[in-house]
């Protein structure tokens, strides 16, 4: 996050206040609005990113109420300030109940916790726009195909930069809705005028909720400035109220993110199926094939390539290294040029060296796999230290849970496991060591040595050719007998 500039001592002090204390009656959901996610976080969070490149944090304020607790849990960590609006009676509404945290500045940006497209430039477009002009309110106005549902600007005439009023879409006249400007929901307010007036704003509308856009029309009669500013880009305004805006909103974030990416040397085929986080990092040469998920802050080296169909979460992996399709990875790391897959599930705390193989169906949790060593076939690794150059068999089972604790395997550089062994933890595998196959291993192994831990083979010869000779002579028996 880039910091903002230190402030003159001319220059007015602005808040960024962020409306998020409604329900989201539209998305009938259980939890609020403003945490639904699209590119993978929470919509508030984009808002209150975006808000902090353009004042310092402390100077955001997030007004919450529906599920207040909720919402200050999931973005608390950001380090906004919260502004109660116990009951939701609108979005005029919201901004009485910041009125005391306000009082201390010159200028409010109020931003909308359900627009989460907006950028840092342009707030401080319209923060720009707003000061030097001189305004008591500026709009941030769009000019969108569809305005349907949106707030219309009307203005002074036809031609006059100054705004009468904005007309809420129930309440539009057939011919206002005709107009395609429209209020973004983000405005700037010069304070002074805005509190000396918001006690003007009524609820006879067919929402009985005080409507921050009436100020508009409350401070145009009070003879004050109220301009608008276009977006620079019309879907930098668009807002989240049904689950079919987030979805476009979404495709939106993550077909920007795919974008950036190939400019930036990664290829990514059919980038319209690739769900690709925000903060993501990936880097140059890397091949990203389709139906890819890479989430949260999950950092992938140069001259990777990630097969369809795997999801990586929170991890990281270094250069050269080559998932085949399917994985699952959450909180793991995998060192230069290591190979998963196909199907390798790595769990949390998975570490995986330098020119390592996890193969099919291999399962690691909490584990260390050292460099070059294997793990390549139907194996699980719970709570393991494995050294260098170590082969894991097909089959082969850390026993790490004891139904109460978990336990750790140590197994040395240059150990081999044989196939279908099973190491019941805590237990050694020392240096060079072999372990026969089908073992069960429960005791340490020293350095250099061989353990075998199965059933002595029994042998007899001659067995199944006796049994085969029996059975043709008691078929023989039963038919004579009939
Ligand atoms: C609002 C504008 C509309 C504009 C549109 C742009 C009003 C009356 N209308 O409509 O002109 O075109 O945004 O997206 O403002 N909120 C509160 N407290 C409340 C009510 C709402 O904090 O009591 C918050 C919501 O959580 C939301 C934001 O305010 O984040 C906007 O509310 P919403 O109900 O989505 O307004 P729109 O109908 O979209
Ligand atoms: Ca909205």
């Amino acid at each position: 996050m880039s910091k903002s500039p230190a402030r003159r001592v001319s220059d007015p002090r602005v808040a960024i206040a962020i409306l998020a204390a409604g329900k989201g009656t539209r998305l009938k959901s259980k939890a609020p609005k403003v945490l639904h996610e699209v590119g993978g976080k929470p919509l508030l969070a984009h808002v209150i990113a975006a808000a902090a490149q353009v004042v310092p944090v402390e100077d955001v304020f997030a007004i919450v109420g529906h599920q207040a607790s909720r919402v200050q849990d999931a973005v608390g960590n950001t380090g906004v300030r919260f502004v109660i609006q116990a009951e939701q009676r609108g979005t005029g509404h919201a901004l009485m109940a910041a009125q005391e945290a306000l009082a201390g500045y010159d200028v409010v940006i109020v931003l909308s916790g359900d627009a989460p497209l907006i950028t840092s430039a342009t707030i401080e477009k319209l923060r720009d726009f707003h000061v030097s002009n001189n305004a008591a309110m500026t709009v941030l106005a769009a000019e969108l195909a569809d305005p349907t549902n949106y707030g219309r600007v009307i203005r002074k005439g036809s031609k006059s930069a100054e705004i009468a009023a904005i007309v809420e879409e129930k309440s539009a006249s057939l011919e206002q809705r005709r107009i395609r400007e429209i209020n973004s929901g983000i405005y700037a307010f010069s304070v002074k005028p805005l509190y000396a007036n918001i006690d003007r704003l009524e609820s006879e509308n067919p929402h009985r909720e005080f409507y921050l856009t009436d100020m508009a029309k409350i401070l145009a009669k009070a003879k004050q400035r109220v301009l608008s500013i276009a977006a620079a880009d019309a879907s930098e305004v668009l807002g989240a109220n049904t689950r079919s805006e987030l979805a476009d909103i979404d495709r939106n974030l993550r077909m920007s993110k795919c974008q950036s990416l190939m400019e930036s040397g990664v290829t990514i085929f059919y980038p319209e199926t690739c769900v690709i986080d925000g903060d993501a990092e990936i880097g140059a040469d890397t091949i990203i094939e389709p139906f890819v998920q890479i989430l949260g802050a999950t950092r992938v080296g140069s001259d990777c390539r990630i097969g369809s169909y795997s999801v990586i979460r929170n991890s990281r992996i270094g250069d050269g290294v080559v998932i085949r399709p399917g994985c699952v990875l959450e909180q793991a790391s995998v060192e230069n040029i290591a190979i998963l897959g196909p199907y390798s599930h790595l769990r949390s705390g998975s570490h995986i060296g330098e020119g390592a193989h996890v193969g099919n169906f291999v399962e690691t949790k909490n584990v260390r796999l050292g460099k070059r060593s294997k793990a390549n076939h139907l194996t699980y690794l719970g709570d393991a230290e494995i050294g260098e150059a170590v082969n894991v068999g097909a089959g082969t089972i850390t026993c790490n849970y004891d139904g109460v604790h978990k336990h750790k395997t140590v197994i040395d550089d240059g150990a081999f496991i044989g196939s279908d062994s099973t190491l019941v933890a805590p237990v050694r595998v020392g240096k060079r060591s072999y372990v026969g196959a089908a073992s069960c291993v429960t005791e340490d192994v020293p350095d250099d040595s061989l353990a075998v831990g199965r059933a002595r083979q029994i042998l007899k010869p001659g067995w199944a050719k006796d049994k085969r000779e029996r059975q043709a002579k008691q078929k023989k028996e039963e038919s004579a007998a009939k």
